[in-house]
């Protein structure tokens, strides 16, 4: 790694090999066993998976993700802006914060010939092949192999070992479930992040009640159209909102888990993550709802206005707001693990009588395990808050 640049704040995995004279600035993410080849520069922002091979001299700017195992030639030449400009009309300079990036995503195992320039916005599918020297200016389809410029598809059903993950059985015994595993071999087994995969490790009953409380969410916020999601931690419930809601942006203080949710994203546009501290500001953009599961009780009680405030300043005036925590009484059968984190635990009334600062409306549910009720408050294990007319 001699004379190469590499940020504190890049998230770099195990066994990372990066080549001389490579610059790796800021909050990046590079998955581990990757290979980051002499003179490249990868921006903050970036998102490379695991088992990707970079090749020399290659730029992969702010706002670019690739997937694990894809392939990126000799001096590739990523971007993030489809009109750049130095200054303003007015002469003021344009600076990285008043620049929107536009992002583009290498799908897994898709590779990329050298000397190609991949515009913004842009797609690569899976297994994908661009020539040497393309200029790819549209998304390019699964399998597809394109070249030229503009990038065209010269070949459909190139690169046919990239397909196959697994070894398919030759005439399923229930042909109906062809579709499952030609999904499958297309794209893959999903990928849990890392809480929810130690979850289901270590106890994959409480994925259930999780994902129950994302269950009720999304039956109450159906049809919204921009929801957020507050502590959205490794995304394993924005499926389930995005079954009922437009779009869904998750934030987390965590910047690394955020860098691990746009690397896993198979949503596209409709899912977008940001990593923000509630406490300290609010996020961009206004939305039709909110969602904050088991974040609350681990806000500090001084700055749960704060988080309030952030919260309802980002909401249209219709808005939802739903708010999940543990019930204080359930305390005394939680793991030691989970009661130190939990500094700011309430119950029915104290968790109502925070949300009326806000909304005008508060409806609190009671939960235990997957399970809605409205019962006595005290055996709740879990509450669940409905906030509506912000004030
Ligand atoms: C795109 C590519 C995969 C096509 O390979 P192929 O399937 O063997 O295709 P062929 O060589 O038979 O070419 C098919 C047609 O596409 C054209 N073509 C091939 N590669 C091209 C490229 N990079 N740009 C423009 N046209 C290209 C050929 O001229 C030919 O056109 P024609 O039918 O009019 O004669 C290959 O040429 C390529 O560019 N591979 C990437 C190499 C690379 O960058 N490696 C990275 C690190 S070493």
């Amino acid at each position: 790694m001699k004379l190469s640049v590499i940020s504190s704040a890049a998230q770099i995995g195990q066994d990372v090999r990066i080549h001389d004279f490579a610059n790796i600035y800021g909050a990046c993410a590079i998955g581990s066993g990757s290979v980051i080849g002499a003179f490249v520069e990868i921006q903050p922002g970036a998102v490379i998976g695991k088992g990707v091979k970079v090749s020399s001299h290659t730029f992969i700017c702010d706002g670019v993700t690739i997937d694990d195992e894809a392939f990126i030639g000799h001096g590739v030449m990523f971007t993030n802006d489809k009109s750049p400009r130095s200054v303003f009309d007015d002469g003021t300079p344009v600076t990285a914060a008043t620049t929107k990036v536009v992002p583009t995503r290498v799908c897994r195992r898709a590779a990329i010939g050298s000397g190609s320039t991949i515009l913004c916005g842009i797609t690569i599918g899976v297994g994908a092949l661009v020539g040497a020297g393309s200029v790819v200016t549209k998304d390019v389809p699964p399998h597809a192999v394109v070249a030229g410029n503009p990038a065209r598809v010269v070949n459909t059903s190139s690169f046919p070992e990239t397909r196959s993950t697994m070894s398919m059985p030759e005439g399923l015994q229930q042909p109906h479930n062809q579709i499952l595993f030609d999904e499958y071999n297309e794209y893959g087994p999903v990928q849990l992040g890392p809480y929810s995969s130690y979850t289901w490790r270590h106890d994959p009953r409480h994925l259930l009640f999780t994902l129950a409380r994302y269950k009720f969410g999304a039956k109450l916020l159906q049809g919204c159209e921009s929801v957020l999601e507050i502590g959205c931690g490794d995304a394993v419930g924005s499926p389930i909102l995005l079954q009922t809601v437009k779009r869904l942006h998750g934030v987390d203080l965590e910047p690394a888990i955020i860098a691990d949710d746009i690397r896993r994203n198979e949503y596209g546009d409709r899912l977008s993550f940001e990593a923000v501290d509630l406490t300290k500001a609010s996020p961009a953009g206004m939305y039709d709802a909110a969602v904050s599961m088991d974040v609350i009780e681990h806000i500090p009680a001084q700055e749960e206005d704060a988080f309030l405030h952030n919260i309802a300043s980002c909401l249209n005036p219709h808005a939802i707001c739903i708010i999940g925590t543990p019930n204080v009484t359930s305390q005394q059968y939680a793991s030691e693990n989970s009661r130190a984190g939990h500094i700011n635990l309430k119950d029915h009334d104290s968790l109502s009588a925070s949300l009326h600062k806000y909304f005008h409306n508060i409806f609190v549910f009671s939960m235990n395990d997957e399970v809605v009720h409205t019962g006595y408050k005290p055996m709740a294990h879990y509450l669940m808050a409905v906030a509506t007319g912000k004030k």
